[in-house]
């Protein structure tokens, strides 16, 4: 199994651009072109969140012009620049997720079990999974000990040292991890928001987030730092199980690259 972990899109609407400068639409249509591209072709997509910039209608509208060039099935978790009612509008076709209530759901016709998490606080930039979120985390997780699993999330259950983006981070990081190490089957914790690859051991196994397709957050660790984002090359993530059972991850950076090139002797 091959999947892609996109993440923090930031569309907007047709014909703007983020910032005035920043075509996120046309960078997520060209991190489509690269998934298109890939061999093999994956077999599912995962977005961790962010999916639009400002909640819209017409944000939403445009997202789904982009995502219809990919044939495999597409799954989406919200972010804290989604508003879960447009965000449950535009996906009402999407059967994993549940009609109501918080937007948590589990996908288990892959070789690896896929369990999406509403970390989202209306009106808040950062994050929290709260005791029912947890309580469903944990009796899910027991129903499949012995099946690989991915679980996904918007925000990123550890500090990534970028002062401004912890400050906005997820608030609960510790119970969550106690329910995580009760389940060993649990391969990837996969993230977003920080807009960036970032790897961290958590709760016995490991925890990453996701470049952006679009703009990065610049890397700067001074706690007096206000933040900004840098226009570093995007990427997404790959996931491949591989034959020992277990997956590997790769960042792909999305952009016009010399190659591949062969291997030869001089
Ligand atoms: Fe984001």
């Amino acid at each position: 199994m091959l999947l892609v972990q996109l993440s923090d899109l930031h569309v907007i609407a047709p014909g703007r651009q983020l910032s005035g400068f920043v075509d996120t639409g046309r960078l997520f249509a060209n991190a489509v072109s690269a998934i298109l591209g890939l061999q093999p072709r994956p077999d599912a997509v995962l977005i961790t969140g962010d999916l639009v910039d400002a909640g819209g209608a017409d944000e939403y509208a445009h997202l789904r012009t982009l995502l219809a060039p990919l044939p495999m099935p597409v799954y989406v978790l919200p972010g804290n620049h989604d508003e879960v009612g447009a965000f449950r509008d535009a996906f009402a076709d999407h059967g994993y997720l549940p009609a109501s209530g918080p937007l948590h759901w589990v996908v288990d016709t892959h070789p690896v079990r896929l369990i999406g998490l509403d970390s989202t606080i209306a009106g808040e930039g950062g994050g929290c999974l709260d005791e029912h979120c947890l309580a469903w985390l944990d009796q899910t997780l027991g129903t499949e000990p012995k099946r690989c699993t991915i679980v996904a999330l918007h925000h990123p259950p550890f500090a990534s040292g970028i002062v401004h983006m912890d400050r906005i981070g997820l608030s609960n990081s510790v119970a969550f991890e106690a329910v995580i190490r009760r389940h060993p089957q649990v391969e990837r914790v996969l993230s977003g928001h920080v807009h960036r690859s970032i790897q961290r051991r958590f709760g016995g196994t490991i925890a990453l987030s996701c470049p952006s397709t679009a703009h990065q957050i610049e890397f700067n660790l001074h706690d007096t730092h206000r933040g900004g984002f840098i226009m570093e090359t995007p990427g997404f993530q790959a996931h491949t199980l591989t034959a020992d059972g277990s997956l590997a991850s790769h960042v792909i950076p999305v952009g016009t690259f010399s190659g591949p090139h062969r291997f030869h002797s001089n």
